[in-house]
């Protein structure tokens, strides 16, 4: 078993999942404006850690993502970030993207950046204490999205990210993440996001990369939030089995789904799905960002001094993940 397989194991295992804390200044402010909370660097500390230091980190989360400023940023018992984390038994990462740009020649398309100067970069956060990294590509599904330009170039730049951060001794996630805007079917969303995954795949094999040391962050196969054609979750989680089954190499440990704008319950409630009829033998769990944070956010931005009463908030939201990640999750537990 290679270290890498080790580091994606630990992250993954138990039904342990990924807690994705690494919204970007930008993103984070739009998140605690929409809860009347001011975004400074010392108010982001305080929610982060607030959930950093909750009680279920150590029955349910096994890695959670960072962003540059809270890696960098010391807790309030005087720890560093890395350090509260590593202390609850998680393991902690790092996005490394620099975020997505228009794309040349398809500007209504994106591209990820961040390559140039990632090597150095990769050095530093693993000084910091990070063992494992994320970088997010986005598609859209329309009539003539995603493109082979699009599809391709996410693929190229998804697959040289991973292969400079094995080299240095972290395991990378892989998020090519299919946009759940727009009309589209869920069979529209089922072949482009295989397509997008295949093509991933291929790109990282050109790359030499360990594919036992990555771990596949993806979308799970819905109907575009505005179609009419709403699917039950009993089908979206035979699809996205479906599409994992035929696009991910069996080599990969695991997979670890992003919330992608569905609500708490939803992701919830299609984990457990996917984790009763999972046939294959992937680990299946959360990376979830919204879905592991949304009520935790909204109850601290009314009283941010009550930290036991928010941290209870989030440890519920973690413990319903980690009982999905089991398929053991069922509605009434959630008002237990
Ligand atoms: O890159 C996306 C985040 O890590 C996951 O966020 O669960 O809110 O989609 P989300």
């Amino acid at each position: 078993m290679s270290e890498l397989n080790k580091i994606a194991l630990k992250i993954l295992s138990n039904g342990k999942g990924i807690l994705a804390a690494d919204e970007s200044n930008g993103t984070m402010t739009k998140r605690l404006e929409a809860v009347n909370v001011e975004s400074t660097p010392k108010n982001r500390l305080a929610f982060r850690e607030t959930l950093f230091s909750s009680e279920s980190m150590k029955d349910c989360i096994g890695g959670v993502i960072l962003y540059d400023e809270t890696i960098n940023q010391i807790s309030s018992l005087g720890k560093s970030i890395p350090e509260l984390i590593s202390a609850s038994g998680a393991v902690p990462g790092i996005k490394v993207d620099t975020g997505a740009k228009n794309l040349a020649n398809s500007p209504e398309e994106k591209i990820t950046e961040g390559l140039d100067g990632l090597r150095e970069r990769l050095k530093k956060y693993y000084e910091l204490g990070a063992r494992f990294t994320k970088w997010r590509g986005v598609y859209s599904i329309s009539n003539n999205y995603p493109s082979k330009l699009a599809i391709h170039s996410n693929a190229h730049a998804l697959a040289r990210y991973a292969a400079l951060v094995q080299e240095c001794g972290m395991v990378p996630i892989v998020e090519p993440e299919v946009l759940m805007d727009g009309d589209h079917s869920a069979d529209e969303c089922l072949e482009k996001t295989s397509e997008v995954i295949k093509n991933c795949f291929e790109e990282l094999i050109l790359n030499k990369t360990d594919l036992s040391g990555i771990i596949l962050k993806p979308n799970m196969i819905l109907a575009g939030s505005n179609s009419k054609n709403k699917i039950s979750n009993e089908e979206v989680s035979d699809k996205t089995l479906e599409c994992l089954k035929n696009s991910v190499p069996t080599e990969v440990p695991g997979i670890a789904f992003l919330s992608g704008g569905q609500s708490e319950i939803e992701a919830t409630e299609n984990l457990n799905l996917i984790n009763m009829n999972n046939s294959t033998n992937f680990i299946m769990t959360y990376s979830y960002g919204r879905a592991l944070q949304q009520s935790a956010l909204k109850f601290w931005s009314k009283d941010t001094t009550k930290i036991t009463e928010t941290q209870h908030v989030f440890n519920h939201r973690a413990r319903m993940c980690t009982l999905a990640a089991q398929g053991k999750w069922s509605s009434d537990l959630e008002n237990k």
